[in-house]
């Protein structure tokens, strides 16, 4: 069993986190999850649920809803090992907060954890279009250790709905993970 953070934030997309979660928990992972403020509210906007009520009826032992004020919670600690962490939909405010180092709350400073540790942190970002702070940022995340993957679909793989687009990403990150899916195909020539 595997230790993921996975990190909602205010970035459109939230369907993606939803996803996410819910294969980590058909795959039996132990799911540390950190929700932003605004990444609640547009969870609650885009899904039409509350985010508790989503995260209890999944009714998953394995999933530890963190408070993102908890820095005594013990992943915020490099001597707690995590395999990898998500962060999806990753905001821009969220991008430049770990960019900066800043370290201001749970998940910020999750995130400065694993690139410090030299651990896998995947940053599934929605924005369009990116200035140049959001290039910047991405690239000094690159450049220390982050995966910065957009959400956008593969169409030589030919999508016919948003749930093949949905799959298709979550898929991707999962193999980042090594956690394995049938969620999306990988390309093996024509
Ligand atoms: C409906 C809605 C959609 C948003 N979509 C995005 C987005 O796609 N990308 C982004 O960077 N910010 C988006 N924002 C703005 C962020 O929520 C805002 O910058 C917030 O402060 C991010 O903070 P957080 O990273 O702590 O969640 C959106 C806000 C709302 C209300």
């Amino acid at each position: 069993m595997k230790k993921i953070i996975v990190g909602l934030t205010g970035a459109s997309g939230s369907i993606f986190f939803k996803k996410l979660i819910e294969e980590l928990v058909i795959n039996e992972q132990e799911i540390y999850v950190i929700a932003t403020s605004n990444g609640e509210k547009v969870f609650e906007f885009e899904i039409k649920q509350n985010f508790n009520s989503y995260i209890q009826s999944l009714n998953y032992e394995h999933l530890h809803l963190c408070d993102i004020n908890d820095m005594f919670n013990k992943i915020a600690s490099g001597s707690f090992f995590i395999d990898g962490m998500v962060i999806l939909p990753s905001s821009m405010g969220t991008i430049g907060r770990i960019a900066s180092g800043t370290s201001d709350n749970l998940l910020i400073r999750s995130g400065d954890v694993q690139l410090k540790e030299k651990r896998k942190l995947i940053i599934a970002f929605r924005e369009a279009p990116l200035s140049g702070i959001h290039l910047n940022n991405m690239l000094t995340l690159a450049n220390a250790g982050a995966i910065i993957y957009p959400t956008v679909p593969a169409f030589y793989l030919f999508p016919k709905s948003i749930d093949d687009i949905i799959s298709q990403v979550i898929g991707r990150i999962l193999n980042y993970l090594d956690i394995d899916s049938n969620l999306t195909k990988n390309w093996n020539g024509n």
